[in-house]
């Protein structure tokens, strides 16, 4: 038997309203801070995320799903719609159009990662891009975005973590000096860290490692040594966090598994997931629209990973939703009135009723359980002596209620339902 790939998942219709529901606060959370829809392309050129997000992370390294095409094209799977959004917005100039760009999305991205709890290979992700403001007031947003949805999902176990990594200049000057200051133990660290040592030296803060771990405990922080512009801009966002009353700490070892971050950096972690506890990271990316080949325009965002929420939702049992029902069961009680019956339901479809009948040559008593498990409200009866006097009768599956109409009442019938 043919079974899905490793890493990825189906979602049946019974998990589809969970993710409707998402879906729906995600958009009208977005629209009230006049973010406004894109969609990409799922994949894009390989040098696009090679150069966007950084040859030397592990998305680039080792995550990423790329092949060639037909015709020799290096062609990669998104792994996040950061590198593609920017991609999009310079490719149609919309700078020109307007000064500020906020954007959001939703969609799979792919990852060749090794599948746990909460990490697919295949997974989803919503979130926003802001370009062409430098105010630190869009930083803030961000994080209150973010906050409101997973709120209004009803989640509470939640930790929000900003760190600032600065420009790259203070950046660079304080990479020697935690190089310098790790010379000592260098023979000490994990294989992966000392490779990282000279590749991406921040990321020795994210080592699982025990001893790495003891060893960066006593490491100098980025926040120490950064340039005052970028202690200001910092300062500015925490005081709009506090007046929006969300609560965050600052995490100086927080640092991201992408390279394209300038000054602000957050994560919202959940403590009812697990190991994979981030439900959302972002940050300010104040190079890459240039460094993408676009004008010297700034740009912050964040994305969250929709599997990861909704186990959060599930596991705190943050919100229920109502059952689904149908408004009207048709239930044929005589053969040869099944096409009665399937033009009768059509027409209630087409005004708007969400009605089902059965294609089965089901039993009378088959039928009416049909109609409980579909917790229709209405059940309408078709056949016997009521029939044959030109009429069906409507069942109050509620109230148990019956009532008679002409068989083509349908105005009657729909009214009655629709009260
Ligand atoms: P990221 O931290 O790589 O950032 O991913 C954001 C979120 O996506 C994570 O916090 C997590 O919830 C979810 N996620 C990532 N990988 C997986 C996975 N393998 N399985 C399930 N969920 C996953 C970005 O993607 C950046 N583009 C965020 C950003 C936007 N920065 C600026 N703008």
């Amino acid at each position: 038997m043919i079974k899905a790939v490793t890493g990825t998942r189906d979602t049946l219709p019974s998990d589809i309203p969970k993710w409707n529901y998402l879906q729906s606060i995600v958009e009208s959370v977005f629209s009230r801070f006049n973010y406004k829809e894109i969609r990409t392309p799922i994949f894009e050129d390989t040098s696009l995320f090679a150069r966007g997000i950084g040859e030397a992370t592990d998305i680039v390294g080792k995550e990423m799903y790329t092949f060639l095409d037909r015709s020799g094209e290096s062609i990669t799977l998104r792994p996040e719609m950061t590198a593609g959004a920017v991609r999009a917005f310079i490719e149609h100039s919309l700078d020109k159009k307007q000064n500020l760009n906020k954007l959001y999305y939703m969609g799979p991205m792919f990852r060749q990662e090794r599948p746990q709890a909460g990490r697919f290979r295949q997974f989803h992700q919503f979130g926003a891009e802001a370009l062409g403001s430098n105010d630190p007031l869009l930083d803030a947003e961000m994080i209150i975005m973010a906050y409101d949805i997973f709120a209004q999902l009803g989640l509470k176990n939640l930790l929000v973590k900003i760190n600032s990594l600065g420009v790259p200049a203070s950046r660079e000057n304080y990479k020697n000096i935690l190089k310098k200051h790790l010379e000592p133990f260098f023979e000490k660290l994990s294989s992966e860290s000392k490779k990282r040592v000279d590749t991406n030296i921040l990321r020795l803060f994210d080592s699982k490692e025990e001893n790495d771990r003891n060893i960066m405990e006593n490491a100098p922080l980025l926040l120490e040594y950064l340039d005052e512009d970028s202690l200001q801009h910092f300062e500015k966002v925490k005081q709009a966090l506090l007046a929006s009353r969300i609560p965050f700490e600052v995490d100086a070892r927080l640092v991201r598994g992408l390279d394209y971050y300038t000054h602000t950096t957050f994560e919202i972690v959940s403590g009812s997931v697990g190991s994979q506890s981030a439900l959302c990271g972002g940050g300010r990316y104040n190079l890459l629209v240039k460094e993408l080949g676009g004008p010297d325009i700034p740009g912050i965002g964040f994305a969250a990973g929709m599997e990861r929420i909704l186990l959060a939702c599930e596991n705190e049992k943050s919100f229920t939703l109502d059952e689904e029902k149908l408004d009207l069961y048709l239930v044929t009680i005589e053969k040869g009135l099944e096409n009665f019956s399937y033009n009768t339901a059509l027409n209630f479809r087409r005004n708007g009723l969400t009605v089902d009948l059965d294609y089965l040559n089901r039993s009378v008593k088959a039928q009416m359980r049909e109609a409980n498990r579909t917790n229709s409200r209405f059940v309408l009866l078709i056949g016997g002596d009521e029939f044959a006097r030109g009429e069906i009768v409507l069942k109050n599956m509620s109230t148990g209620a019956q009532k008679n109409f002409g068989k083509d009442e349908y105005d009657k019938i729909l009214s009655e339902i629709k009260e």
